[in-house]
């Protein structure tokens, strides 16, 4: 973790590149975020099937982030630039219009009412994410607890800035065709809490 993470940290201290594909080593068409990625799984799974794409991940816990780097060690990917802090400095930091897809994977649901403002899906971040994402970008969102689901839905619709892609039922239901699965979403399972995913367009 030592000598990688610096290699793979944002430098927050510098102004973000005009272009953020030149954050990444390799040539890279589009960027996407990952907030909270935990150990990883997702994360490493996507930058593996998909190396014409730059990831960046954001996690503040230790374990994780040691979890990731040492599969981008074994993996040699080269298409991953890590964030290990609170993810609101750097969302603060991206451009406008800068990524195409946010990925928020069973965030922390924080289930007491006295603890909701805690939680990350607020309306001051959903703004944030309609500056940061370009038009037909997309927020994906998934979670086991329905009440969670419910207050991130009704805050993206109420922002206006985002259209919710479901049509039926089953789009809310089936994991996105390129999800790979977390420790979060398999402990949901087996307690047999069917999550939600959530997809919303930038307009
Ligand atoms: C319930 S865990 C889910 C982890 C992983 N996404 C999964 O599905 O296994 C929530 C994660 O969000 C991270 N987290 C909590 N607050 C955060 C914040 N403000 N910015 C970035 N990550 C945060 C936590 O450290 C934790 O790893």
């Amino acid at each position: 973790m030592g000598s990688l993470l610096p290699q793979l940290a944002i430098d927050l201290s510098r102004p973000a590149p005009a272009e953020l594909v030149a954050l990444f080593p390799v040539p890279v068409r589009e960027v996407q975020l990952e907030i909270g990625f935990g150990g990883g799984e997702n994360l490493i799974a996507q930058a593996q099937t998909k190396p014409d794409t730059g990831f960046l991940g954001i996690e503040p816990f230790v374990n994780g982030m040691a979890k990731a780097l040492a599969a981008i060690d074994q993996l040699e990917l080269q298409n991953i630039r890590l964030h290990f802090d609170d993810a609101t400095s750097l969302l603060a930091w991206l451009p406008d219009a800068s990524l195409s897809c946010i990925d928020m994977i069973h965030p922390d649901p924080w289930p007491k009412r006295r603890h909701w403002k805690r939680r990350f899906v607020q309306d001051a971040t959903v703004m944030s994410f309609a500056r940061i994402l370009r038009r037909d970008g997309e927020l994906r969102f998934v979670t086991d607890i329905a009440d969670y689901a419910a207050w991130t839905l009704q805050r993206f619709i109420r922002s206006g800035d985002f259209d919710w892609t479901a049509q039926c039922a089953d789009d809310w239901r089936t994991p996105w065709a390129d999800f790979a699965g977390t420790r979060y979403h398999a402990k949901a399972a087996r307690a047999q809490r069917p999550p939600c995913f959530l997809t919303f367009r930038r307009v």
